[in-house]
């Protein structure tokens, strides 16, 4: 039983005076849409990663969406992408009419293995989404090569990396669209929104275009000259935006110290595996080391949850997502890597507020259960050979 302890939750916003200060402005202006905050947002972003257009959207998933979409994607095109991602990558890919294709992942970064995606090449592909799962940069500069070697488009869906760069260079500068997100658990929130960054002057002309229901680009009063969608960001969503993005830096060094107790500790408990931590810097957004297989993970989260320590199994493989299985026809054992990191991860409590004894009350609380349920197991097999 948790006793008095409280609860620790999966993952908490930071929001503070400044936000409430902004969306108050933009409350008082009567400008909750089209007005002046969202630009103010988005020459932020471009300024920050340093990019020439930062073309703001309603979700990360719209701005996938929208990215496929301007690139001609259709019926008979094939994208490949990870399926060790958020649902999200995939549903993109399908909403344009294309088929995505899932390309194994590095049993390490859990980021597609550049071998696995020009293999999957077939004369149908069209494009690949990079994913840049649990923050850790994907091989973006294979990727590219690959990409130009076959002649095939390239969207990075960088939701989970937000402010990411693979060998010091941003993400969103590599030459195609990268995408975040900003769903409340993200390291900077809007409560819903996303952003593309992109360095194509047409790209942006379009994107902006095609989420304001293809409203024409001299912004004419009611003239529609492509078919659009409504994937606009709002002012109200954008103050917040704005507020999260003035002070970025420290949500993010207070992730990455959250992060570090985390590793650190972890590494002393029999059973778990902790992050990889290799050459390229993770924009830490979950917290999600490997449990051992002999540790059935659902259980150990029910005990941790009685415990008063809030984790999740994830992330869930798409191509196993019903939908996937039902109206694509896929099955288990066709990707074992993603499948065996996919059943293994587990997300622990992480936010950039959670102090030092939070962490060690979560690592105490994991420890305890696993080295209970191995005693449990090992009495069991001993009961059983006697
Ligand atoms: C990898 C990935 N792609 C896409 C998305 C979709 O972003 P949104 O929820 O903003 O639509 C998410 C959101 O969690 C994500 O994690």
């Amino acid at each position: 039983m948790s006793g008095d302890l409280e609860r620790i939750p999966l993952a908490k916003p930071v929001i503070g005076d400044r936000e409430r200060e902004l969306v108050d402005e933009v409350l008082r202006s009567g400008m909750l849409s089209l007005g002046p905050m969202v630009p103010r947002f988005e020459r932020m972003w471009a300024e920050r990663i340093g990019v020439r257009h930062a073309v703001a959207v309603s979700s990360g998933t719209a701005g996938l969406h929208l990215c496929l979409h301007a690139m001609g994607l259709g019926p008979g095109d094939e994208v490949i992408t990870s399926s060790f991602s958020f649902v999200a990558s995939a549903n993109a890919i399908v909403f344009t009419g294309a088929t995505p294709v899932f390309a194994e992942v590095d049993p390490l970064t859990f980021d597609m293995d550049p071998a696995a995606v020009e293999a999957a090449i077939t004369p149908r592909t069209k494009a690949i989404m990079i994913v840049d799962i649990f923050g850790y940069p994907a091989e973006v500069p294979a990727l590219v090569d690959i990409a130009r070697r076959h002649g095939l488009k390239l969207v990075e869906d960088a939701c989970q990396s937000i402010d990411g760069a693979y060998d010091g260079r941003k993400l969103g500068t590599f030459g195609h669209p990268a995408v975040y997100g900003f769903y409340a658990n993200k390291q900077l929130t809007t409560a819903e929104g996303g952003v593309v960054l992109t360095d194509d002057d047409e790209l942006a002309r379009v994107l902006g275009s095609l989420r304001n229901q293809g409203r024409s680009d001299d912004g004419a009063w009611l003239v529609h000259s492509r078919l659009g969608f409504n994937y606009r960001l709002s002012d109200v969503h954008s103050a917040i935006g704005v507020a999260q993005l003035e002070r970025l830096d420290d949500m993010l060094a207070a992730r990455a110290r959250v992060a570090g107790w985390y590793q650190s500790r972890m590494a002393g408990i029999d059973g778990v595996t902790p992050m990889y931590e290799g050459p390229q810097q993770r924009s830490w957004f979950v917290y999600a080391p490997r449990l051992d297989p002999d540790l059935v993970r659902d259980e150990v989260i029910g005990e941790l949850d009685a415990l008063g320590i809030s984790a999740k199994p994830y992330l869930p493989c798409i191509h196993l997502q019903p939908y996937y299985q039902d109206d694509h026809g896929h099955r288990p054992g066709e990707f074992p890597v993603t499948e065996a990191i996919s059943a293994s991860t587990i997300a622990l409590p992480f936010f950039p507020e959670m102090t030092e004894e939070q962490v060690d009350r979560v690592c105490a609380g994991l420890d305890a259960v696993i080295r209970g349920r191995r005693a449990g197991a090992a009495g069991a097999g001993a009961r059983a050979g006697a």
